[in-house]
């Protein structure tokens, strides 16, 4: 008997790495995926809700995808947290343009639109409220509009099972000294959805900067001589370089895909191998805005809120994306 497929809703802000995960979800038949909501992050929204939509044409794929918030919900009234965000942008040693994320995705444009007459919000409520089973949510991007959902419809968690987060860092960082990206964008709405009460399950960098593909992998991709495959080692390719210029990790030419590891870790969560229960706290302001400030003191008796994903089996990772992504080959 076929095992019962997850339902799943994703958050994303697509996206280098929200693309390969969109494409590993949509890639495993363990999970079926009942919408995409695009949100305000990587590129502005006009940007991630068309990659995500050309990411689903690669894919053949005809999933509703549903426009999100354009802004956070108040961190863009701080003019020194703008000055502050950190840039897609760079130039290498050979003066060429590096980005993480490019403003839109190497695909052709997209021929479908996001589902119309609504926004990301207003469906995150209808949905959550009819739903007739539990579902997961994968939230990639900044948490602006499950904040909002939220804060409009509390009850919108009771058919939640687990959120999974790409989110945080403990020791790791990357947007300012205190901050990882998603939360540096919008760090009130990470409070919010922290204490929704859900069962939350974040990869923060700490796992992520594990997450990772090397040239090697690059060449696998290009090695099949089809769309997704370019696509795949396109993206590996940029985003080599950009972590090699503007953000050296512990070593050079990996390209940590972050946002995968929520999607390999709800195939397998072997593939995260640490993970600690624990207080979370999101700092809003001050030099250390943006901080998912972790309790770790054992005898504190704040109530524990996130499983915190702190390290990842680095050859696991790398070798279950490149099967699942292999699935691709007959598109
Ligand atoms: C996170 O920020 C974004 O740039 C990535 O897509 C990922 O979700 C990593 O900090
Ligand atoms: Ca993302």
């Amino acid at each position: 008997m076929e095992a019962k497929k997850r339902k799943i809703i994703l958050d994303v802000d697509t996206g280098s790495d929200d693309a390969l995960a969109i494409m590993a979800a949509l890639l495993s038949p363990e999970l079926e995926i009942v919408g995409i909501c695009t949100v305000n992050g990587n590129r502005p929204v006009e940007f991630t809700t068309e990659n995500t939509l050309r990411v689903l044409e690669l894919m053949k794929q005809d999933i509703p995808v549903i426009r999100g918030c354009a802004t956070p919900i108040v961190a863009t009234l701080d003019p020194l947290r703008k000055m502050r965000q950190r840039s897609n942008d760079g130039v290498n040693a050979e003066g060429e343009k590096v980005t993480y994320h490019a403003e839109y995705l190497p695909l052709p444009p997209a021929t479908k639109k996001p589902l119309p007459g609504t926004n990301a919000v207003c469906w995150y409520i209808d949905t959550l409220m009819n739903a007739k089973e539990n579902l997961n949510l994968v939230l990639t991007g900044p948490l602006t509009y499950f904040a909002l959902a939220y804060r409009a419809e509390p009850d919108i968690v009771k058919n939640v099972d687990e959120i999974i987060i790409m989110s945080g860092g403990h020791d790791q960082r990357n947007s300012t000294a205190a901050s990882e990206y998603n939360v540096f964008i919008d760090p009130e709405a990470t409070a919010v959805v922290l204490d929704c009460g859900v069962k939350i399950t974040m990869m923060t960098l700490d796992s992520t900067h594990k997450a990772n593909m090397r040239p090697k992998h690059m060449e696998i991709f290009r090695s099949w001589k089809n769309p997704v495959g370019d696509f795949v080692a396109e993206e590996i390719e940029a985003r080599l370089k950009a972590y090699n210029t503007m953000q050296p990790l512990h070593e050079p030419d990996i390209a940590p895909i972050h946002d995968a590891l929520c999607i390999l870790y709800m195939l397998d969560p072997t593939v995260v191998t640490k993970i600690r229960h624990l207080r979370c706290d999101v700092v809003c302001g001050g030099i250390a805005d943006g901080q998912t400030l972790f309790d770790t003191r054992h005898f504190n008796d704040a109530p524990r809120n996130v499983y915190a994903c702190l390290d990842t089996d680095e050859e696991k990772f790398a070798t279950m994306l490149v099967e699942i992504l292999s699935r691709s080959k007959g598109l």
